[in-house]
């Protein structure tokens, strides 16, 4: 008998003549080097042993394998290849069962498809989600899944990168059995010892009939393609799947492998691959602020809400979806009602689509109080006060939560620009007031800015991340500062897209180049969607302190001046004639813009899309790298996932700090320096990507040191 023995990463026992081994890479089995050689070593070393009759491979811990190491991408590549891996599992002679609890995701699934059997406990989740990491399943996934559940399914499966669960999988075909408890050992010992009983072959998925119909495969093929082209956005990966697919079809499984793996390769060296996997690093990341790690979360079972305009109404739904009591206060009972109105309309939506019940509707309202006087919120947990942007207001506001809200409750405001520092010191309990800046619409986006002032506890901002997560948003730690870390930098690169719009590009090229970048909306979209009011305000109160040195261009004053603020409004930028969504060109802004130009003594000029960009980048990259150079952001990372996840910047690019250092510092240095000719006071190179390139370092390389 094979003593029980233990690699590093893949534990070996023996059981009645199965070989159990056990992958155990924490925290997810990834398949990084050591995993391969044990595994591949261990599979060969069963064939020759006579004490074996049968394989099985399980994961330790909470899953079975969660993927390739993604860690190991963009490094020396370590024989043996997952490919290699696969293919010896499935060359077993002696029958090799994999049995699947928790993730089985990407290569942990291409592992699972080279057994020979397959069983999944309820809570397992398959996938081949590489796509979401700008790859392709590059250890035969692309050949084996549609050989074992036709291309039609297995592209589903490859193109979305979503998870399906045991009885879906068992549907499609991915897995043969589902096990009925929750040891998997035991399921996958018994799974193995009953088709050995049953004398049943290593059974190989290269053989597999899922193709036969070439007829429907090809249209499968052809559908799927026709759809990516439409829908990928400048993605690379989606199209190679179906390349790879194509392949699996036309080509014998050898030489299928052969081109999934050259097709794998081009995925691997492209920036998109390291711009997404930066994302999913980085977002796993931002969760970890120096105060989770040294306090421990207050308890939050019931929050208050102060104010129910439209983000107070979205703050208490997202509240309310994560199951958690809200008591909504507002100034009158008619402000009140409106503010429920807004919380049911939101639900009304989604009865509309039929995305929700009016059961599931009136019991999530009737976690839903709202009352007009402040005594309500003795007994909450924690407040989010979301009312006016205006400072005096806000004062008033804490004034009342210092006097009814209990010792120890978690005092936040929303606000987007005021100073937090000062709101804290104006109440007797600074050290519980906290910034939470949601963004519009709350209930959906998933950036949670949150603010730090100087005064905070520690077991306060835990709190906030501990609340981020029961809120399903993402969390980022930023400093007391105007606008902190995503407005901040906000106002930098919507002002460089005022000069060049002053400059001579239309607003419409400036947004056309933005999202051919990939980003879903131009500024000046943006603009009228969110309201040009509301920007037209934030100028208005920043008058007085404006540096009179600074360019300062006014066509979106002259716009909001005739009222046109956008969508609301049936024009901004743009047209919306009968309250069209999409806005077209409107010859009257072409004419303003063209007015203010030559007030401004402006000659325009020709821009091309490349050097918008250019600049747009600059600025935004200049800006972000203030923010960590001033300690607002932690590291360049934080900056990133702020723009992915409140700013709409294609994830695929990882953020403006990974694009900086994608693009190169020192070109960008170079280009800020050159703007910097005609206009030394917007354009000052940030002191860190100087120091950066002085030292030839890279921003990423702050990412590790925080
Ligand atoms: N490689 C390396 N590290 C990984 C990893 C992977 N594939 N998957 C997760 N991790 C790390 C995370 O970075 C995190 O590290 P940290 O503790 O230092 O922050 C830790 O594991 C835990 O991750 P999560 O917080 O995401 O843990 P959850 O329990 O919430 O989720 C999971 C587990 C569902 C497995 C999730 O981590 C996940 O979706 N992972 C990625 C799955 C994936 O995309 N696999 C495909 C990889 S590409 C591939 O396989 C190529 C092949 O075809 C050749
Ligand atoms: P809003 O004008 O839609 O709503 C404000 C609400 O506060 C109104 O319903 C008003 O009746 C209520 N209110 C005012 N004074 C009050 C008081 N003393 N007590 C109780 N209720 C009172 O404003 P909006 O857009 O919801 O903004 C609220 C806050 O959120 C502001 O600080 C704003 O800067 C911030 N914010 C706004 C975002 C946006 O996109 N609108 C995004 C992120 C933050």
């Amino acid at each position: 008998m094979t003593p029980e023995s233990s690699g590093d990463s893949v534990k070996q026992a023996l059981r009645d003549g199965i070989l159990v081994l056990t992958v155990d890479n924490p925290p997810v089995n990834a398949l990084g080097a050591s995993v391969r050689h044990e595994l591949r070593a261990a599979i060969e070393a069963a064939g020759r042993d006579r004490a074996v009759d049968a394989i099985l491979i399980v994961g330790a811990g909470r899953n079975f394998i969660g993927g390739a190491d993604i860690r190991e991408f963009g490094k020396l590549p370590q024989l043996p290849t997952l490919p290699d891996v696969c293919n010896a599992i499935e060359a077993s002679r002696k029958p090799v069962f994999a049995a699947i609890h928790g993730a089985a995701l990407g290569g942990g699934l291409e592992v699972a498809l080279a057994a020979h059997y397959r069983i999944a406990l309820g809570n397992a989740k398959l996938g081949l989600p590489e796509v979401t990491l700008g790859l392709l399943p590059g250890a035969g996934g692309t050949q084996r899944a549609p050989r074992l559940i036709g291309a039609k399914a297995a592209l589903d499966l490859m193109l979305s990168g979503r998870h399906v669960g045991a009885k879906e999988a068992l549907a499609l075909g991915l897995v043969d059995k589902i096990g009925e408890t929750v040891d998997v050992l035991a399921e996958g010992l018994a799974f193995a010892q009953a088709l050995l009983a049953a004398r049943a072959p290593a059974r190989k998925t290269r053989d597999a009939d899922g193709l036969a119909d070439r007829t429907a495969s090809r249209a499968a093929i052809e559908a799927a393609r026709a759809e990516t082209s439409k829908k990928s956005h400048g993605l690379f990966s989606p199209l190679k799947i179906v390349d790879a697919v194509q392949a699996a079809l036309e080509l014998p499984f050898d030489d299928g492998l052969r081109h999934e793996r050259q097709l794998f390769l081009q995925c691997l060296d492209s920036p998109q691959r390291a711009g997404l996997i930066h994302a999913f690093l980085a977002e796993r990341e931002v969760v970890k602020a120096p105060e989770t790690r040294k306090a421990k979360p207050r308890t939050i079972a019931s929050v208050g809400v102060v104010g129910g305009g439209t983000m107070g109404a979205g703050i208490a739904v997202a509240v309310l979806d994560a199951g958690l009591p809200v008591t909504m206060i507002e100034r009158d009972e008619v402000a009140l009602a409106r503010g429920r109105a807004h919380v049911e309309k939101v639900y009304d939506g989604l009865i509309a689509k039929g995305r929700m019940t009016r059961e599931a509707k009136e019991a999530t309202l009737a976690r839903w109080s709202g009352s007009t006087a402040y005594d309500a919120l003795g007994p909450v947990d924690l407040v989010i006060e979301a009312v006016f942007e205006e400072m005096t207001v806000k004062h008033a506001v804490f004034a009342e939560l210092d006097r009814v809200c209990k010792p120890g409750a978690v005092l936040a405001t929303n606000t987007s620009y005021l100073d937090i520092d000062a709101l804290a010191a104006s109440i007797s309990r600074p050290g519980d007031v906290v910034g939470l800046h949601f963004f519009s619409p709350a209930n959906i986006m998933k950036l949670l800015e949150v603010v730090v002032p100087a005064q905070v506890s520690a077991d306060v901002v835990a709190t906030a991340f501990d609340l981020a997560k029961k809120l399903r948003k993402v969390p980022v730690r930023a400093g007391v500062c105007d606008g902190f870390i995503g407005n901040r930098v906000l106002a930098i690169y919507r002002a460089a897209a005022d000069h060049m719009m002053e400059d001579g590009a239309s607003p419409y090229q400036i947004d056309r180049a933005v999202r051919e970048f990939a980003f879903p909306m131009g500024p000046f979209q943006v603009s009228d969607l969110a309201g040009g009011d509301i920007g037209w305000a934030t100028r208005k109160r920043r008058a007085a302190t404006r540096d009179p040195k600074a360019r300062y261009v006014q066509i979106a004053d002259r716009i909001c001046e005739r009222g046109w603020f956008g969508q609301k409004t049936g024009r901004g930028y743009y047209l919306y004639p009968d309250g069209a969504r999409a806005g077209t060109a409107d010859p009257e802004v072409e004419a303003i813009i063209d007015a203010e130009r030559e007030r401004a003594g402006i000659t325009p000029r020709a821009f091309t899309d490349d050097e918008i960009i250019r600049r747009y980048m600059a600025a935004m990259i200049n800006e972000g790298a203030n923010v960590v150079h001033q300690g607002i952001a932690l590291r360049p990372l934080d900056v990133d996932v702020t723009f992915l996840y409140g700013y709409g910047f294609p994830r695929h690019r990882g953020g403006p700090m990974k694009y900086a250092d994608t693009v190169g510092l020192a070109k960008v240095l170079a280009d800020i320096r050159e703007f910097a000719q005609e206009d030394p006071v917007f354009w000052q190179p940030s002191p860190l990507i100087v120091d950066l390139v002085e030292r030839g370092a890279t921003l990423a390389s702050l990412n590790q040191s925080a």
